[in-house]
């Protein structure tokens, strides 16, 4: 891996040894992607300041998400379907993001169950999860993410309509992969993938199959979500979900000021803003230029992550000036697991570490909690709100 220098490496190398098919799936926004490109290219416009002469020795890229020490301030997200990016793609993710001390959330999409997961690993998980019509389903679920001891349910509340990925109709994007001719040429010339997935735990969505009714044929979000998602779901529904789950709840698909306000309210532990990697709405906003906004509406009520285009250290940079607490990872970590499994995901996240490490010398600040607006040139794009950040304490010596 030693020519591996940034994330666009770890992607160049995953497109050459994953499948077409789960490739474009990882990749892909909705319909013209409108919203996917906005989320990269608001994020780049964003300029730091550089500084000079600060004493920048000694810096901690440490602090605390959730109460939880984090060893850099970044989660990898939830996605679909890990599994087929990798062999037991969820079990490695997981295995490396808690080597490197930061959380991993486990998608309800997954390939491999909670509870492949739980006997795998060493430490509790965050749990992702979808509300659908099958109420006695999910409430089992959430029950199964508590006896998995996860630390936190990831509530998604963005996706009860699918938006339409045209390249998953288009290459016949299921799971197992649909057996037309394009993919098995396709697969064919994959086979450290092929072996890799033919030695894993589970080849089709752990968390449901053998405990959904009529899930057995079902083979795609697509299709799952049509059949078994609730377009009814409302606020309402939370306080159902908080009476099933004891733990921190974070709401995930945040975009509005008075959305974030009603989700301070409910009593959750904090919200992404995030329009799920521009996979939904096209033609919302990036998720970057709404965070200062959703941080000044609910200020210290609730703690705010970001989602939404990160595949550098400098990115998360920008998004704690302008009030995160943190960051989700998503597609920068997937190039990883599909480059070169757990091994890959380390490199990814070591990466972003490294590349945060530097862009905080040379803006010239030692902690995570001296990020804020003024490390950026223009500084009034800045939430009002500065969240209190603190640096993770260091265990006492005996
Ligand atoms: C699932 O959450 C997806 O975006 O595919």
């Amino acid at each position: 891996m030693k020519n591996i220098t940034c994330i666009d490496d770890l992607r160049q190398v995953a497109r050459r040894r994953v499948p077409r098919a789960f490739f474009d799936y990882a990749e892909s926004g909705s319909y013209a992607e409108e919203t996917l490109r906005a989320n990269r290219a608001d994020l780049e416009r964003i300029k730091l300041r550089q500084r000079v002469l600060v004493d920048v020795d000694k810096r901690d890229t440490s602090t605390t998400i959730l109460g939880e020490k984090v060893s850099l301030p970044i989660a990898l997200a939830p996605v679909g379907l890990c599994g087929m990016q990798h062999g037991d793609g969820e079990i490695l993710a997981c295995r490396a993001a808690q080597a490197a001390g930061i959380p991993f959330t486990l998608s309800t999409m997954s390939i491999c169950s909670i509870e492949d997961v739980a006997e795998s690993v060493r430490k509790p998980f965050w749990f992702q999860l979808y509300v659908i019509r099958d109420r006695g389903f999910m409430k089992a679920l959430i029950q199964r993410a508590a006896a998995a001891k996860c630390s936190a349910l990831v509530l998604t509340v963005d996706l009860q309509v699918l938006g339409q990925r045209h390249r998953d109709i288009k290459n016949g994007m299921t799971v197992p992969p649909e057996l037309r001719l394009k993919n098995i040429i396709d697969i064919a010339t994959k086979p450290a993938w092929a072996l890799s997935v033919l030695r894993g735990k589970k080849k089709t969505f752990g968390n449901l199959a053998g405990h959904v009714k009529g899930m057995e044929n079902v083979n795609s979000l697509a299709q799952w979500t049509a059949q078994q998602f609730d377009p009814t779901l409302n606020w309402k529904d939370i306080e159902w979900v908080k009476s099933l789950w004891p733990g921190k709840l974070i709401l995930k698909g945040i975009m509005d000021a008075d959305d974030a306000k009603t989700a301070a309210k409910t009593g959750a532990d904090a919200l992404i803003c995030s329009n799920h990697g521009g996979r939904q709405l096209d033609g919302a906003a990036s998720s970057i230029s709404m965070l200062p906004k959703i941080v000044d509406a609910v200020g210290s009520d609730i703690e705010v992550l970001f989602d939404g285009g990160i595949r550098s250290g400098q990115d998360v940079e920008r998004a704690l000036a302008l009030g995160a607490r943190g960051c989700m990872v998503g597609r920068a970590y997937i190039y990883g697991l599909g480059a070169y499994g757990q091994e890959g995901v380390a490199k990814a996240i070591e990466i972003i570490r490294k590349e945060l490490d530097v862009t905080m010398a040379l803006t010239g600040v030692r902690k995570i909690s001296e990020i804020d607006g003024r490390v950026l040139v223009d500084a009034s794009v800045a939430p009002r709100f500065k969240p209190k950040r603190r640096a993770a304490a260091k265990k006492k010596k005996r």
